[in-house]
Order: structure tokens, then sequence, then C-alpha cells
């Protein structure tokens, strides 16, 4: 992978400016939080993650610190915030995988509940006072009296269609009350479909099992698995495949930065989208990816996957007022573009390899 000078994660002796204060990043080695470290570190604050390495990587912690731990463990969220003092936690450490919260929702309510409640506790036992979560557009469900252009607001109605965005909305819930209670200010955003890899190629996505819709495009047309299921081309929508929202995962990343800077008075919560505005369908993700890699994409198509709604695109008009935050680098064509670059040469987390890359030693 060819990486920039500006690229180059920092070394020790050159961190980021303490006067900033520190942030501590719950899941900050899984793919979304990697790229998180490298955006608050480029703000010119110490990131550490906060991580168990149960779903993480240690080399996706390319840009920050390492503290290993469990979520629900309040003392040691305690010690990590007061032993970097970290001023603003971001909180991501969670379950995701919409499928398996209905097969297991105790386990859902037990890591993404009980993991915040911890993660709260633990900011009103510290000097920390400004939280930013990872909700979901989960959080939403499906109208059944919507249409397919239909942008979700922040004030569509709420009725999760799987426990995983049950837990995401309790979690939001809990938030706010605390925020209102205990004087801390908080930023829930709701998350779209967040895709693409870091430019500088040493971050991407990396699941186990993979089951998002952009890597296993890719890998399918590289070979690297067999050919792409597409869940359903009988759904009410242009083409009959359902429209999501793709929102670049360093656009995402730079999302929390300004939910960090956002003016917020002590007590205050809100809940934000971000996305792009711009639904694309399952077939239009396929042509990006052949355009990008001049191959076709080998695909069958499939029965519906279970709870999965038409449509869920953003309208992200208040992320755009309240953050002053708007996407850069969230055309479908660079997402799928910087998504195949990593793929092609994925650093850790290789699924095809047979040998996931785990952790080989373990920063403190
Ligand atoms: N899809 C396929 N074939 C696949 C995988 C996905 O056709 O093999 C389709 C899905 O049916 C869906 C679209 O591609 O229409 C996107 O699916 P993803 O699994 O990539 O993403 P989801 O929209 O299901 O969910 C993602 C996150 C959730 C989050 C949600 C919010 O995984 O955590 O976005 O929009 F809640």
């Amino acid at each position: 992978m060819q990486t920039s000078a500006e690229d180059e994660p920092h070394s020790p002796g050159q961190r980021a400016d303490k006067g900033r204060g520190a942030v501590l990043v719950t899941g900050g080695a899984g793919y979304i939080g990697s790229h998180i470290l490298k955006a608050v570190e480029e703000s010119g604050r110490p990131a550490v993650a906060f991580d168990d390495l149960s779903h993480g990587f240690l080399e996706a912690c390319a840009w920050g610190e390492l503290v290993q731990g469990d979520v629900r463990d309040t003392a040691a969220l305690i010690s990590a915030i007061e032993r970097h003092d970290a001023v603003a936690v971001i909180h991501m450490a969670g379950l995701i995988e919409v499928g398996r919260s209905t097969v297991r929702p105790d386990l859902f309510w037990d890591q993404n509940v009980q993991g915040t409640a911890s993660v709260l506790a633990a900011m009103r036992a510290t000097a920390a006072r400004r939280l930013v979560f990872s909700s979901s557009a989960a959080v939403y469900g499906h109208d059944p009296r919507g249409r397919w252009s239909d942008l979700l607001t922040e004030e569509s109605p709420k009725d999760p269609a799987s426990p995983y965005g049950d837990t995401k909305l309790a979690a939001e819930r809990m938030i706010a009350a605390s925020c209102a209670a205990f004087g801390l200010s908080a930023i829930a955003l709701r998350y779209f479909n967040a895709a693409g890899a870091d430019s500088s190629g040493r971050l991407g996505e990396a699941h186990h099992p993979e089951t998002h819709l952009i890597p296993l495009t890719i890998q399918a047309a590289l070979g690297q698995r067999g050919p792409l299921t597409v869940f359903g081309n009988d759904f009410d929508t242009p083409d009959g495949t359902c429209l999501r929202d793709y929102i670049h995962v360093a656009d995402l990343a730079g999302a929390h930065v300004a939910a960090l800077d956002a003016a917020l008075e002590p007590g205050e919560f809100d809940a934000v989208n971000v996305g792009t505005g711009r639904g694309r369908s399952v077939f239009e993700v396929i042509e990006a990816v052949e355009r990008a890699l001049d191959r076709p994409v080998p695909r069958t198509i499939g029965a519906r996957r279970a709870g999965d709604p038409p449509s869920l695109v953003a309208d992200p008009s208040r992320a755009a007022a309240r953050l002053g935050w708007r996407p850069r680098s969230s055309s479908l064509d660079e997402i799928v573009a910087s998504a195949a670059r990593w793929h092609a040469e994925p650093l850790y987390g290789d699924e095809g390899s047979g040998t996931p890359a785990r952790p080989s030693a373990r920063r403190a």
C-alpha cells in the first residue's frame, strides 16, 4: 500500500497537543473507530482507544494508543479516562450485527445498553463531560406508509425493526436523561451506511463475518469469495433493489470531531443524522464496483433478507446546521474506489486467508 508522509501515524514523541484534551474512543480498534482515532489525532487531540479486541484489531490502532478493556468494566474506564486526562468520550463499543440481534437479543442489551450505562457512570466519576455516541439509522425502522423517495429526519418515527435498533434507541434515551440529570452534554450520531477506507491504505473494513454490501461485492469481483447474493429485486424502488445512503467512513469520522466541537450547554443532548441525502440501490453499487475494478461482479438474485427496509436515506440538514458538517468524499465512486484499494491488499482482518489477523502484541 502506498502512504504519504502526511498519512503517517504520529510516533509517541510527536503526539497531538495535549492542550485540546484527550478523547477516549470505546471500540476504537474497530472499523469506524480506527478511522475516528485518526480524525481525532488530526484535530490536535490525543486519541485513546478503549477496546477488548473481541472484534477489533490491534493493527487498526495505527493512530492513538490502545487500552485493552471491556466497556462494562466501569473501574477500568475511569482509570483510562483519568490516566490520559480525557475530557471527552466517543462511545462506539457495541454489537452491530442486526441479524444476530434477533437470535441473541440478551447479548445486545447487555453489551449496548449496559455498556452505555457504564460509560455514563465513568463520566460522572471523572472530568470527561462531552459524549459522542455511535447511534444508527436502525432507530427509525420502516414506515409502511413511507415512499422510497422520503428522507428520514431526526423527527421521523422511531420504531426499530430489530433488537439492535431497540438497544441503540434505549441507549440514546438513557444518555439524554443522564445529560439532563448530571450536566453532561452529548450528541448521538445516527450513522447511515458507513463504507470505504482511509486514503493512507493503513485502515479499512474488517468484520468477521462480513455482512455488508460493499465489501462483499468487491470480494466477489476479486474472486475472494463466491458470487454476491442480491437480497431481493422486487422492492417498491426504481430498480427493485433496496436504497441505502452510503457515507465514506472518513466523512463519518469527521462528523465525530465536529460533534466534539459542537456548542452544547451542560445538560444538553441532541441526535443528528450522518448521511448524504442520496440513496443508492444494490444494483448501483454493483455497477460502481464493476467500474472501479473493470471486471464483472458474479451475482445471483436471492430472497429478501429479514428486516431490510426498502429505503433508508438521511435528511442530513441538521448535521450541516448543528455541526457545520457536510460529506466531502462520499460519492459512490470515491467510496467504492477506496474500499477496492483496501480489499485488494488488506493489512489485517483478511477473512479470505483463513487466518484472521489477531493482535500479536498488546499495548496498554
Ligand atoms: N445486501 C445484499 N446482499 C448482501 C448484503 C447486503 O443484497 O450480501 C443488501 C441489503 O439487503 C441492503 C443493502 O445491501 O439492501 C445494504 O446492506 P448492508 O448489510 O450493507 O447494510 P444495512 O443497510 O443492512 O445495515 C447497515 C449497518 C447497520 C445500520 C444500518 C443503517 O450494518 O448497523 O446500515 O442504515 F443500522
